[in-house]
């Protein structure tokens, strides 16, 4: 994608851009790829972290069960490395874009908490938080920031082991969670799909949901996926530099 916004091959970008000038209810849906430039890996794709590491050893109830430490020492890695990074220009495009819309959703599949560092404030973590925890006995939820963390992490109220609040593979998702999602979907009169690979349920779907509903689609993403081919807007490129671009694309009209 060119830095002017007004060339030949920004034309999706100028006429979204014209679109969410007049929009009052927006839903945007981000995956990892929304935080690759911040140095956090994908899970798909080259370096993507499913391509070194095997989601059911490390990324399922019955891998925590038979062995937490390992699935501890895994997530105490990747909570190490995002301590490190800062949000992207994508993350605060966002988050700005949240400032001129009335109705804004952000559900993100990310669990890394870039989006709230940002400053977007209506956030839906579908897939939980690296940086909560939650007992295996009490059920008690706990924000907890240190890296490294202890291994193994216990519950101070009931003694039990704690696990990381993040949704694994075989596991459903907050049900209230998932009804604001629905709601919002329902209403939304845009769709902004960034950074996924829209291959894992139910996000994958949540934007046929809503073209159903009747929202337009826009698709922010370096590759085709298989949600392209519904979009009414393709952007291709990264969206730490098409989301920053289509906020000046915005600023112009007005
Ligand atoms: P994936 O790793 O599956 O896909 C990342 C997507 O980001 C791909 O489509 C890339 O083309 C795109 N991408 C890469 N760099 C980008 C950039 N700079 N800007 C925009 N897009 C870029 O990640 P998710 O779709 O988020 O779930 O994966 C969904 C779920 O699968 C994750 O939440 C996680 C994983 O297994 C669980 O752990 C339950």
């Amino acid at each position: 994608m060119s830095d002017n916004p007004n060339t030949d091959k920004n034309r999706p970008l100028i006429g979204l851009a014209q679109t969410l000038g007049q929009v009052q209810r927006l839903v945007a849906l981000t995956g990892a790829g929304v935080s690759a430039e911040s140095g956090v890996p994908t899970f798909r794709g080259p370096g993507g972290l499913w391509r070194d590491f095997r989601a059911e050893d490390l990324a399922t109830p019955q891998a925590f069960a038979r062995d937490p430490r390992l699935v501890w020492e895994w997530y105490d890695w990747r909570r190490g490395l995002i301590a490190q990074v800062s949000p992207n220009p994508g993350h605060l495009a966002l988050a700005e874009l949240e400032g001129l819309i009335p109705e804004f959703l952000l559900i993100t599949q990310n669990v890394d908490g870039l989006h709230r560092r940002a400053g977007s404030l209506n956030v839906l973590e579908i897939h939980g938080s690296i940086w909560e925890v939650r007992c295996t006995g009490c059920g008690g939820l706990d924000e907890d920031r240190r890296t490294p963390l202890p291994l193994m992490p216990w519950c101070r109220n009931c003694g039990a082991l704690l696990r990381p609040n993040v949704v694994w593979f075989g596991e459903a998702l907050d049900p209230a969670r998932l009804q604001m999602a629905h709601e919002a979907l329902r209403l939304a009169q845009v769709m902004l799909v960034a950074g996924t690979s829209g291959v894992v349920q139910p996000a994958a779907s949540f934007a046929l949901w809503a073209k159903e509903y009747g929202a337009r689609l826009a698709e922010i993403n370096p590759d085709p996926t298989p949600l392209t081919p519904y979009c009414d807007w393709v952007l291709q490129g990264k969206s730490g530099e098409v989301l920053p671009l289509l906020l000046t694309a915005m600023r112009q009209n007005n």
